[in-house]
């Protein structure tokens, strides 16, 4: 018979060799850096112009940003930041480089289905990657303990306190004494206020907001980490909302993200964990967008409608026990979505069944599937060790038509992703412009 001493007792001995493991298998020293790109991809897959046409405008004028040339002189590699700098300096036909960007704050997408792989964090990983090159700003939050998007992002070292869990005490620090505050007579208050609170909530509830935002190795693009620990979330929420009854535990990010300085950031995208709980439901609450990845396989749909049935069933629920306390804890209820997509994943055009469910989705869902599936891409799996998106891995390591083939197919879902961002963001833009 085993029991929990016999796990704690694994436990123990798996971390007395996780350095020894780590060193041979992961290697924690090297550090991930994203590569620069070629004036064939800038002009092919970003400006849409000749290459010619670039090349002569850097010849014009040398203060531009001229990238470096490799050693036999024949290509020349930009860094983003130098690809940003021409964005912001060059027009061609009196056309702006610069993407388009509505007025208020960024626009909030959340990655989210029930099933574990079925390509949410290399959906959010893509889209994330994709608007950086197209020249936003992007700040991911990533809500799953597994925390591939944080180490995709190159991010190896992440304490609990630091992720979406810290949020979560500060949120339940802050609101408590904001909810103490009501009280004309605090003593008359029945809820906690922060002193109150388990002095590890407490100090975890002490950081700052900037606390939880992490630089990663693109330039343009931050992260909410997430490691291993942050699990605890789901059981340790569960005790906090017994502590105070009154705390909307489902707004706590949306809460977070409202502190943000509008132009701080364009596009937020969460990568969210395969369940629905405290940290899923928080993402959803955040998000002005739903996305939801869906495999071409018949068990993907299943799941795609039981998480479609339980995320509804969640938020009815909340509507309903926290509604009279919503406006004030600085949110809006029922839950509204802008918008809510269905996106087919690691599709194969030639396989008969994929086309079958794609058609199957289509039937059910209708205008709400995105119209440009993921296709299925050996660029993808061959993403290593550093999980390199295909817009980071370098085309000289694998056959050209494959890479460029890969790209294309996340472009055109980053196209159509665009297209849904740019819609709600204007209603927003206009929205907040009447509201004023
Ligand atoms: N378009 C794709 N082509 C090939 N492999 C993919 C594709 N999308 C996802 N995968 C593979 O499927 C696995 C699960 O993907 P992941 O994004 O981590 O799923 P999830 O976040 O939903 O658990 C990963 O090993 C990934 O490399
Ligand atoms: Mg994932």
């Amino acid at each position: 018979m085993r029991n929990h001493s016999d796990l704690q007792a694994m436990n123990e001995r798996s971390l007395a060799q996780q350095s020894n493991v780590r060193r041979a298998t992961f290697s924690p020293g090297e550090t991930k850096e994203l590569r620069p790109f070629s004036i064939w991809e800038i002009c092919t897959f970003m400006f849409d112009v000749p290459a010619d046409t670039l090349r002569k405008k850097l010849a014009d004028d040398p203060t531009l940003p001229q990238g470096e040339t490799e050693e036999d002189g024949r290509q020349r590699w930009f860094t983003l930041e130098e690809i940003n700098e021409l964005r912001r300096r060059v027009r061609f036909r009196g056309k702006t480089l610069l993407p388009k960007r509505p007025k208020g704050r960024a626009i909030r997408v959340a990655v989210s289905n029930f099933k574990g792989g079925v390509g949410k964090t290399v959906v959010a990983q893509h889209l994330a990657n994709a608007a950086a090159l197209d020249g936003y700003r992007v700040l991911c939050v990533d809500f799953d303990p597994q925390a591939t998007l944080t180490h995709s992002m190159g991010i190896v070292e992440v304490k609990e306190w630091n992720t979406v869990w810290g949020i979560m005490c500060r949120d339940l620090c802050r609101e408590s004494d904001r909810i103490t505050e009501t009280y004309d007579d605090p003593d008359d208050c029945p809820y906690p206020s922060s002193d109150e609170l388990p002095q590890d909530v407490q100090e975890i509830g002490a950081q700052r907001f900037m606390d939880f935002i992490q630089p990663t190795c693109w330039p343009t693009i931050d992260i909410i980490p997430s490691c291993a620990n942050a699990a605890f979330v789901e059981f340790a929420s569960a005790q906090y909302r017994a502590l105070h009854k009154a705390w909307s535990f489902f707004g706590c990010v949306s809460r977070y993200l409202d502190e943000l300085p509008d132009d701080q950031y364009d596009i937020i995208i969460f990568d969210c964990p395969p369940a629905i709980g405290y940290q899923s439901l928080n993402a959803a609450f955040a998000a002005d967008i739903l996305y939801i990845p869906s495999g071409p396989g018949y068990w993907e749909y299943d799941s795609t409608t039981s998480f479609l049935g339980q995320l509804g069933d969640a938020l009815a629920d909340i509507s309903e026990g926290f509604g009279p306390l919503a406006k004030d804890a600085g949110l809006t209820l029922p839950k509204e979505f802008m918008d809510v997509r269905v996106l087919m994943t690691r599709f194969e055009v030639t396989n008969p069944l994929h086309q079958a469910m794609s058609e199957a989705f289509q039937n059910v869902f209708g205008a709400d599937v995105c119209r440009n599936p993921i296709e299925m891409t050996r660029a993808v799996e061959q993403s290593g060790r550093f999980q390199n998106s295909v817009y980071e891995q370098d085309y000289r390591q694998m056959t050209r038509e494959t890479w460029k083939r890969a790209r294309q197919s996340f472009d055109r879902a980053y196209g159509e992703f665009r297209d849904t961002l740019m819609k709600s963001w204007s209603e927003n833009a206009e929205r907040k412009e009447i509201d004023q």
